[in-house]
């Protein structure tokens, strides 16, 4: 008998659960009950169905499918080229890859910052493609554009600190927030963001009393890149953890492939260590003002 190619694919290698007992779907009513249950979010960025039905299987809470695709899997040197045509093509992919794990897209430059208008254009063309929430960087200015999207039942991740999209404006891939008036700005941004309706928000290389901070008082989900040990949870470039991505890698990424007999258990790995609190290093990673 010939496979049915129209068959869902098979999980990843030997599950972490029998089948009989399949992971629950992750909602974001479930990520929110572990927000309040002290339970970490683990998340890592996935641009395949073949790494989506691996980091499913891992039990990873939520897959991203990050414009840092731009970077990882097409050699560019920032985000910025990548194009909404092809955020929607790879997020079909990881759709048709995963099974139970929360889906986020990353809107990518140029596909929200003309008008609210285009803003919603471009996350639902995401959300048709089959993620369950849409990324966007920035504060201050993209609050209004979180509460359209929200009003429309379109879920929001926002994303402050180092937002690649503005690497140019930043000065390149640096530290944010390190002085009081930063500190402040940020502070202020999450907070509007918040109030916006933004359920989720990653905090990219900002101090890890600050990431604290704003964890303590954000409203919603806060995931913390390069942000120190105290966020609801974590992301890392999938790329990065398997230690497969060229060139010097940030310090606070570690390598999970290390010791790990295959990449499934190293993903394991990284959701066991995320859950137990030993990732990342606070003392190594969480960056001081
Ligand atoms: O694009 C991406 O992968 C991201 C994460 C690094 C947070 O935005």
């Amino acid at each position: 008998m010939t496979a049915d190619p129209t068959a869902p694919l098979a999980p990843y290698g030997a599950p972490a659960r029998s089948e009989a007992a399949p992971r629950k779907a992750v909602t974001l009513h479930r990520l929110r009950a572990m927000r309040e249950a002290g339970e970490k979010v683990a998340m890592l960025t996935a641009y395949d169905a073949a790494s989506a039905g691996l980091l499913d299987a891992a039990e990873v809470d939520c897959l991203l499918v990050g414009d840092s695709l731009g970077m990882v899997m097409q050699g560019h040197t920032s985000t910025l080229p990548v194009t909404l045509e092809q955020m929607a093509y790879h997020t079909q992919c990881v759709a048709r890859g995963n099974r139970s794990a929360w889906l986020i897209a990353d809107l990518p430059f140029g596909s929200y910052q003309g008008n609210t208008e285009q803003a919603i254009a471009s996350s639902v063309a995401l959300m048709q493609a089959g993620a369950q929430m849409v990324k966007l960087e920035g504060g201050g200015w993209t609050a209004p554009v979180v509460r359209a999207l929200v009003e429309r039942g379109i879920p929001v991740c926002a994303h402050l600190g180092l937002t690649p999209q503005s690497v140019h404006a930043l000065g390149g891939y640096r530290i944010q927030g390190r002085d009081a008036h930063a500190a402040d700005t940020l502070r202020q941004h999450a907070a509007e963001l918040g109030a916006a309706g933004a359920a989720m928000l990653v905090l990219e290389l900002v101090p890890s009393d600050l990431a604290a901070a704003i964890s303590a008082s954000y409203p919603g989900i806060t995931i913390g890149i390069g942000a120190g040990a105290r966020t609801h949870g974590q992301v890392l470039v999938l790329h990065d953890m398997l230690d497969i991505t060229r060139g010097p890698k940030p310090r606070f990424v570690r390598n999970f492939m290390q010791g790990a007999p295959s990449v499934l258990d190293a993903v394991r790995g990284y959701v066991q260590a995320v859950k137990q609190g030993a990732f990342p290093d606070e003392a190594l990673h969480g960056y001081s003002a």
